[in-house]
């Protein structure tokens, strides 16, 4: 089996591609190295998980460059994870996100199509829920109220899936992933931004005053749930992968701190505009279609990415 896996060089990408690597899959990983954070932490993780997998740098929007990869090699199933990640950024870049998660996709559809190539397991987000539904989050709402142009463009790259696999008989399964944690997370999701203002004695933003709930999924528990779904062709499906059991925003940072020894200065605030309460997975879906369930409890996960975050930063 031989799979291409975009974005590999990325917090999730990295992980699944040592994973299929060490499961005896050849692997071949795209990632353009962007700067939308520190390129050191891409190139750490390209030395720690990537021995023995081939990495071409290069941009999905690239179509020449993709139709020649194609050509080079053939491929069974693309695992697409490469994206512009984070909801914060889509406010002051959006049209980064048109153009990598939404263009960019097609692209990979076409080139795809070109060379015969009849499965891609896609990364997507509980972002597509947006304000359609309350918790938990079921995948037969229509998702159609999207509240960032991150959760718009996501939304939309499902959606150009599903035509694609009407069209051409590509099968996708688009995996919406709830909040990833761990070792080697993106230094601009809050586990990481917490950790780093809570040792440097720097306040942290606690909105709601706290009284926030989101699902936390540990970065083994997502890379096992993908490998799933690339053993499990299913024609066009939207699954969720998350935990299912949401945790209070102060319980999170209590055990940051625990696990740091260090107390938290909170700056507690009013509710964000147009954030929700409560965020969580349905994963009975999950669980019937893939067989999958998580593992890691948030306690042990919060364990592992402070350890992994102490020894990384030299903090
Ligand atoms: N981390 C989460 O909590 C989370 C939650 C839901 C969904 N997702 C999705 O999972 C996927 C991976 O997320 P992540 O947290 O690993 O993010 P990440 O930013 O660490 O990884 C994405 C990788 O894609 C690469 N990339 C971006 N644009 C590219 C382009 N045009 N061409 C080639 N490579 C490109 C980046 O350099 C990066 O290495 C994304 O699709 C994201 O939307 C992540």
């Amino acid at each position: 089996m031989k799979l291409l896996v975009t974005g590999g060089a990325g917090f999730i990408g990295s992980a699944l591609s040592k994973r299929l690597h060490d499961d005896g899959i050849d692997v071949v990983v795209i990632d353009n190295f962007n700067e939308y954070y520190d390129v050191t932490l891409k190139r750490s993780r390209q030395k720690e998980f990537l021995n023995g997998v081939e990495v071409v740098e290069g941009d999905i929007t690239d179509k020449p460059f993709l139709e020649k990869l194609f050509t080079d090699n053939q491929f069974d199933a693309v695992c697409h994870l490469a994206a512009q990640a984070g909801v914060r950024y889509s406010v002051d870049a959006p049209e980064v996100y048109v153009n990598t998660n939404v263009l960019g996709i097609q692209i990979l559809f076409e080139v795809m199509k070109n060379h015969s190539v009849k499965r891609m397991i896609y990364a997507s987000t509980s972002s597509t829920y947006g304000t359609a539904t309350a918790a938990p989050f079921k995948e037969d709402v229509s998702a159609d109220k999207p509240v960032s142009v991150y959760a718009a463009a996501k939304r939309a790259a499902e959606l150009l899936a599903h035509s694609y696999y009407v069209q051409y008989g590509i099968e996708t399964t688009c995996l919406r992933f709830f909040t990833v944690y761990g070792p080697w997370s993106r230094p601009d999701m809050a586990m990481l931004k917490f950790a780093q203002k809570i040792i440097a004695g720097a306040q942290i933003d606690v909105y709601n005053n706290g009284d926030l709930r989101r699902d936390f999924t540990y970065i083994d528990d997502i890379v096992e749930g993908f490998v799933k779904a690339i053993h499990t062709p299913l024609g066009y499906e939207i699954i969720n992968v998350g935990n299912g059991s949401p945790v209070e925003l102060l319980k999170f940072v209590e055990l940051l701190e625990k696990e740091l020894g260090i107390p938290a200065q909170k700056n507690l605030l009013p509710m964000q505009q147009g954030d929700v309460y409560e965020t969580y997975a349905d994963t009975n879906k999950a669980k019937e279609l893939l067989g999958f369930q998580t593992k890691v409890d948030f306690k042990t996960g919060v364990k592992h990415f402070v350890h992994w975050y102490k020894d990384y930063y030299k903090a």
